[in-house]
């Protein structure tokens, strides 16, 4: 494949993103992770008509012998419940899928993260291949393995570690993104420079032109800059017992919010996630200058660059500071009923704080 990049995760399973254009039809490719006989195609209503039909037919090309079934989720944040997991688990039984079966996600993080954790629960654990079609879930969820479903009091609540056997980000795909989507997972690209790279961040500074018009080239090299910064993290700390928690920079208050507002996002005033996560970093950079951790320049500078990408900076109105204070208790990485938050020493510093002080995010959420 031309310009095919690689990014290896190590650790106890590894495996490989591979990144580039035209991924999701090289069925050889695909294939070449499937085991045995039954595959799942999980998509959604928006995704599927675009690129399942070019995922089947590269599949069956390569692999005449395969059993494929599909499921299609209708497109949004909606879906991602227990509900819609149970009719994935439905389509694996009606496929007769054994335990060497292959769900293949196609599609954004909600896709990845339900079809991720079908295959984590079928028969406790079969293989999943993400295949992401969004800038998001190139660069962050289809990654490290948690998959997951929300419920009504929280997001991804339920759900498990399972690492993919594979990773295709196929960047032609991107083509078909509304901008508003490529935004939002910008934001997540920010993120890595935040937490641990500041020249990265400075790139991003340097190639912000570039990069949202969509150039293929920067973008490439954006996903894979961000790939890279994931895989080291989550080789070394998959199940998150320490420095993989930098990697919800921002997201502790961005959850708040979306959940808060009622998970928006697509063709609705809501913030999406990697909206959400944009004001939730401005928020713990601003909470890292009010306790004295970080630079106040800092945030001004990563609000600035932010803002540059079109993301907002600003807590959406109407949303009660009370109300998002009580979703960031609820949040995973609390422990004995204490804050626990992500915040930084300044550009590229993340650092995990625990014990922090309700009365001082309380006034960060107030404004
Ligand atoms: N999205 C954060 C993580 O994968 O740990």
């Amino acid at each position: 494949m031309n310009h095919a990049r690689t990014v290896d995760v190590g650790g106890e399973i590894p495996y490989t993103i591979t990144i580039g254009p035209g991924l999701l039809g090289d069925g050889a490719a695909l294939a070449r992770h499937v085991r045995g006989r039954h595959l799942l195609l999980v998509s959604d209503s928006l995704v599927a008509p675009l690129y399942a039909g070019t995922v089947r037919e590269a599949l069956h090309a390569a692999r005449p012998d395969l059993a494929i079934g599909t499921f299609i989720l209708p497109a949004g944040e909606e879906s991602k419940t227990l509900a819609h997991f149970g009719h994935a688990i439905e389509a694996l039984a009606t496929l007769g899928a054994t335990r060497d079966a292959c769900v293949v996600a196609l599609g954004g993080g909600v896709v990845g993260d339900l079809a991720g954790f079908a295959a984590a629960c079928w028969m406790r654990g079969v293989d999943c291949v993400q295949v992401p079609t969004t800038l998001l879930s190139m660069v962050d969820s289809s990654v490290g393995g948690k998959t997951a479903v929300d419920i009504p009091q929280g997001k991804n609540l339920v759900g498990a570690f399972h690492p993919p056997r594979a990773v295709f980000a196929d960047t032609a795909a991107l083509a078909t993104l509304p901008p508003r989507e490529l935004r939002a997972g910008l934001a997540e690209v920010i993120k890595y420079g935040a937490i641990r790279d500041a020249r990265f961040f400075q790139w991003l500074e340097q190639e912000r032109a570039a990069l949202l018009a969509m150039d293929s080239e920067a973008l490439a090299l954006a996903i894979a800059a961000s790939c890279e910064h994931k895989a080291e993290i989550v080789a070394r700390d998959p199940l998150e017992k320490g420095e993989r928690a930098l990697l919800n920079f921002g997201h502790t208050f961005g959850h708040a919010i979306e959940t808060e507002q009622g998970y928006g996002g697509l063709g609705n005033d809501n913030l999406n996630h990697g909206e959400a996560v944009a004001v939730g970093m401005v928020l713990a950079a601003r909470l890292s200058a009010e306790l004295g951790l970080a630079p106040a320049a800092d945030t001004d500078r990563l609000e600035a660059l932010l803002a540059g990408y079109g993301l907002p900076v600003r807590m959406p109105a109407g949303l009660a500071p009370e109300a998002l204070l009580a979703r960031m208790r609820l949040d995973k990485k609390n422990l004995a009923g204490r804050l626990r938050l992500v915040l930084w020493r300044g550009l590229g510093q993340a650092e995990v704080v625990p014990d922090v002080d309700e009365s001082r995010v309380l006034a960060v959420l107030s404004g």
